[in-house]
């Protein structure tokens, strides 16, 4: 099964309903992830610097049009403060993420980056929207692994109808992902489940876009509505019709799986968006459906409110040592172990040692 599905299997998958088959969906996942990534879970502090951005995504509470909402950007020492709390924990990388701000200056994040490369032995991950080139290029040349920017969804007319274009010379996220790679940025994408208007053969073409772009990362949580946003009541009306993809815990398991099935060596992890939908237990099923990554929240607990791209998120109700501590125990639960070390994607590590020509040695 491994790698060889086709959009008609997929699309079957993802309406499968059947518990027995799909019982052997969840199987045969966990079968590809531990035969190719192990058992180890890879966990990585993510501080959310900035929640100023420029565009007005229809889903995301944290678009330019939301006016109601107060604004930060970090100070750079509460950054490195966050940092240090990350190394505490054990982790291996920490994720700077922000909207998409002009605020944060291309000199002054790559400051940031060669701060945390020099005092600490963290992978960086950039999660900071669509930057220019000459950024993108700046960060890795100061020390930045790793860059995940999703591509949402591969209908190029599902994705310019929710997100409203800004003129920045990029013709779409298939260009910037493939010059990340030129780069030698370990890539991470992944799409929102369940968006209103999202089809299944939108989703199977999705998945199979996945794996046609080598992805080292791919994070897939289900699209949940916000209020203040115009997509935010657009579900509703969608329900009763038969061709939308429902944004659903069960359909973020499926789309898990066979992610895993499809892209056996890269890492998945199981989101904050899936743990939002359910609390008691998402994130032991992501880990068993497929996902090897686990994603805290280290922001300082008093911004977090403020980076409400949906509502209720989990991180609000898990913080500090105690959201570590319940974290890891998840993971034990799951009766998986704590990654050491960065956690480099597999797929990254196979394809940097082809391209150097080396044989195993
Ligand atoms: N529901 C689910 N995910 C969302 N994101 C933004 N808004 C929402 C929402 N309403 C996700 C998108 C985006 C990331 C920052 O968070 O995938 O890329």
């Amino acid at each position: 099964m491994i790698g060889n599905l086709n959009k008609k299997e997929i699309i079957a998958w993802l309406k499968e309903d059947d518990a027995r088959r799909l019982k052997r969906l969840w199987e045969a996942a966990d079968t590809v992830r531990r035969e190719q990534v192990g058992d180890a879970v890879h966990l990585r502090g993510i501080i959310e610097i900035s929640n100023y951005c420029r565009r007005y995504c229809h889903y995301c509470g944290i678009n330019a049009a939301n006016k109601q909402l107060q604004r930060y950007l970090m100070p750079g020492d509460e950054i490195l403060e966050a940092v240090g709390q990350i190394e505490n924990f054990g982790y291996g990388t920490v994720v700077l993420q922000a909207g998409e701000d002009p605020r944060i200056g291309a000199d002054w994040m790559a400051g940031i980056i060669q701060s945390i490369k020099k005092e600490t032995s963290l992978a960086v991950t950039l999660s900071l929207g669509e930057r220019s080139k000459a950024d993108l290029k700046l960060w890795k040349k100061a020390g930045a692994d790793r860059y995940l920017l999703k591509f949402e969804t591969s209908n190029p007319a599902l994705f310019d109808k929710i997100h409203p274009p800004v003129n920045h010379g990029w013709k779409n996220r298939f260009e910037i992902l493939a010059y990340l790679q030129e780069l030698g940025y370990e890539t991470g994408s992944g799409v929102m489940i369940g968006i209103p208007g999202q089809t299944y053969a939108d989703l199977a073409e999705d998945l199979l876009t996945f794996k046609k772009l080598n992805l080292d990362m791919i994070g897939c949580g289900p699209f949940l509505a916000h209020p203040d946003t115009l997509l935010g009541n657009a579900f509703k009306e969608r329900m009763h019709d038969t061709d939308q993809v429902p944004n659903t815990e069960m359909t973020t398991y499926k789309v898990m799986a066979l992610t895993r099935i499809l892209c056996p060596n890269s890492n998945i992890p199981t989101t904050t968006a899936l743990a939002t939908l359910n609390s008691k237990n998402g994130r032991e099923q992501g880990l068993k459906r497929g996902a090897n990554v686990i994603m805290p929240n280290v922001t300082p607990v008093r911004y977090r409110q403020y980076y409400e791209i949906y509502p209720n998120r989990i991180c609000l109700r898990e913080f500090g040592q105690d959201s570590d501590q319940i974290i890891k125990a998840r993971i034990i639960n799951a009766e998986r172990t704590i990654a050491v070390g960065k956690g480099a994607a597999l797929s990254y590590i196979q394809r940097n040692r082809n391209n150097k020509g080396r044989t195993d040695k």
